[in-house]
C-alpha cells in the first residue's frame, strides 16, 4: 500500500508499468491509468470476456463469473474490469489480452497512388486550396501615395486574386505585427488566406516570399485508427502519411460504449484530449520525418463519423445514442486548429468535414464525394467498412444510407476464439474437397484465435467445399469427423 492508505501500486507485466490507483478502482481502470490498452469490446460491462488477466501477487474483491474457466480460474486469471483493487498488485497481462502488435494498413503503395490520383482526375475535382499562401510585392507608400498599410495590403490581395473587399477579414494579431512585417523584406511579404464560409480571412503574413512553404494535414479520424496525410496545398500532392490506433480504446471498443463512458464518468475533456493528442503526435511525426515546421502547416481537414468528431471538438455526444438521435452539428464551421490544442500554424484552420446524421458521417460522406457518386449515371454503391460500417447507394438522382457497427462483429465480438488483426490471428484458411484445413496466422506464430478475415475466409471456404449451403446451414451427410455435434 502507498503512503497514502487509499491508493495502491499496482504493476502492469510484462509492459513494466507501475500506476497509483485509488482503491475500488478496477483493474481495468488501472491499465487506462497506465495507458495500457487491453482488448475490452463491451467497453468494461463485463460481457465479452476479453479482458483477461493473471493476478500474480495482491488482492483483488472480484464476483464469481461465467467469463473464465475452471482451468483459468486455477491460473488465477481475472475479469479486469470486474475486479475491484484492495491491495498492491502486480498484474501479467497475457498474450490474447494484449492490443499491441495489430496490423495498420496504410495505403502507401505508389502504384495505389497513382490510380487514387487518376480517380480524383475524372471526378473534375478543381484544385483550389481552402488555405492558400500568395506572394505580393506592395508599392513602398510615398508623400503622394499615404494609403495605411492594411488597406494597401488588402488593394494587392483584391488585385492579385479578384476578391471584393467586404468579403475580407484581418484579425487583431495580424494588424499588430502588419508594420513590421512589410517592412523587413522592403514590403515582399507571404499572405496566407482561408476560407470561412464565404469569409476570405488573412491567416498569417511573413516577410519575404514563402509561398513555396503551404503544407495542409488531412485526417481520417477512425473509431478505431487515426490516419494523417501531409499534403502540399498547392499542388495537393501527398508527401507523407502515417497511422496510429485511436487512443480513445481505452474508453470502449465501439463509439457507443465511448459515449455512455464520456457521460457516466464526465471524461469528455479527458477524451478530446486522447484523440487531440493522437493527431499531434501524428503531425510531429510526419513534421520530422520530413524536415518541415509546424508554423507551415495552416489547415486541417478531418473526416470522420458524426460521434467521432464530436469527440474530436469536444461536443456533447450524449443525444446521438438517444432517440431522436440529434448531433450538436452535422455542418461544423471552421475553428482554429489551436482552439482544440491541434499545434500546427498558431492560427491554421481545422476543417471538419460535414454529416448527414448521427450515423451518417463524415466519413461516409467525403467517400461518396471523392468517387463523385452524385455523378454517376447507374445506380452505384459504396461500401466503408471501419469499426462502424456504412453502406450508400445512388447515382446522379437520389442516393440512400444505412449504417451498424461492424467493427466488432470482425473482431471478434461474441465469437469464443475471435480476436483482432493482431499477431497469432488466424487470417487465412483454406478447405480441401476432403475437408482438410490448413490456415494462416498473422506474424506465423501459433494461433491464438481467429479474426475478422479468417472468419470471412472460413465462412467462404465452408460454402465452396460444400459443408454449409447459402443459407449457411450445415449440409446433412457429409461424412468428416470434423463435423461433430456439440455435446
Ligand atoms: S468483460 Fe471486461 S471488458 Fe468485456
Amino acid at each position: 500500500m502507498s503512503e497514502n492508505s487509499n491508493t495502491y501500486k499496482i504493476h502492469f507485466l510484462p509492459n513494466d508499468k507501475i500506476v497509483e490507483v485509488n482503491g475500488g478502482s478496477t483493474v481495468l481502470d488501472a491499465a487506462h491509468n497506465a495507458n495500457i490498452y487491453i482488448n475490452s469490446i463491451c467497453g468494461g460491462d463485463g460481457i465479452c470476456g476479453k479482458c483477461k488477466v493473471i493476478l500474480s501477487s495482491g488482492t483483488v474483491d472480484a464476483p464469481t463469473t461465467k467469463l473464465l474457466s475452471k482451468e483459468e480460474v486455477d491460473k488465477d486469471y481475472i475479469i479486469a474490469c470486474e475486479a475491484g483493487i484492495t491491495s498492491d498488485l502486480q498484474i501479467l497481462i497475457p498474450h490474447e489480452t494484449r492490443l499491441e502488435g495489430k496490423k495498420i494498413l496504410l495505403d502507401q503503395n505508389e502504384q495505389h497512388a497513382m490510380t487514387w490520383k487518376a480517380t480524383l482526375d475524372q471526378a473534375n475535382f478543381k484544385h483550389d486550396a481552402l488555405v492558400k499562401k500568395i506572394c505580393l510585392k506592395l508599392e513602398p507608400p510615398t508623400v503622394d501615395d499615404n494609403v495605411a498599410d492594411h488597406e494597401r495590403l488588402y488593394q494587392a490581395i483584391m488585385m492579385k486574386q479578384g476578391v471584393e473587399l467586404n468579403v475580407m477579414q484581418t484579425g487583431y494579431s495580424i494588424l499588430k505585427k502588419l508594420p513590421t512585417v512589410l517592412r523587413q523584406e522592403d514590403w515582399t511579404v507571404t499572405v496566407t488566406l482561408g476560407h470561412r464560409g464565404k469569409i476570405l480571412e488573412i491567416i498569417d503574413v511573413q516577410p519575404g516570399d514563402t509561398s513555396n512553404t503551404n503544407y495542409g494535414v488531412a485526417i481520417d479520424v477512425g473509431t478505431t485508427t487515426v490516419v494523417a496525410c501531409l499534403l502540399e496545398m498547392e499542388t495537393s500532392k501527398i508527401v507523407d502519411s502515417e497511422a496510429v490506433y485511436n487512443t480513445q480504446m481505452k474508453f470502449g471498443e465501439d463509439y457507443i460504449q465511448r459515449i455512455i463512458y464520456a457521460i457516466q464518468n464526465e471524461a469528455l475533456d479527458e477524451m478530446q484530449r486522447s484523440i487531440v493528442t493522437d493527431i499531434n503526435n501524428l503531425i510531429s511525426t510526419l513534421v520530422e520525418r520530413n524536415s518541415i515546421i509546424l508554423e507551415d502547416i495552416t489547415a486541417i481537414a478531418s473526416a470522420g463519423n458524426t460521434t467521432m468528431h464530436h469527440f474530436l471538438l469536444g461536443l456533447d455526444p450524449e443525444r446521438i445514442r438517444k432517440e431522436p438521435y440529434i448531433p450538436t452539428a452535422n455542418f461544423i464551421p471552421p475553428i482554429r486548429a489551436i482552439q482544440i490544442g491541434i499545434d500546427i500554424n498558431s492560427r491554421g484552420l481545422l476543417y471538419t468535414l460535414p454529416s448527414v446524421s448521427a450515423y451518417v458521417g463524415a466519413d461516409i460522406t467525403s467517400g461518396a464525394t471523392a468517387i463523385r457518386l452524385d455523378k454517376k449515371e447507374m445506380p452505384t454503391l459504396l461500401i466503408d467498412i471501419g469499426t462502424n460500417g456504412e453502406v450508400v447507394l445512388g447515382n446522379e438522382e437520389w442516393m440512400v444510407c444505412c449504417s451498424a457497427s461492424a467493427g466488432p462483429a470482425f473482431e471478434g465480438s461474441g465469437i469464443k476464439h475471435g480476436m483482432r488483426a493482431a499477431k497469432g490471428a488466424i487470417e487465412i484458411i483454406h478447405i480441401t474437397k476432403e475437408f482438410e484445413v490448413s490456415y494462416s496466422t498473422i506474424g506465423d506464430i501459433p494461433p491464438r484465435g481467429i479474426c475478422g478475415s479468417g472468419l470471412l475466409d472460413c465462412i467462404a471456404e465452408m460454402l465452396r467445399s460444400g459443408i454449409i449451403d447459402r443459407s449457411g446451414n450445415f449440409q446433412k451427410g457429409i461424412k468428416t469427423d470434423r463435423l461433430r455435434k456439440k455435446r
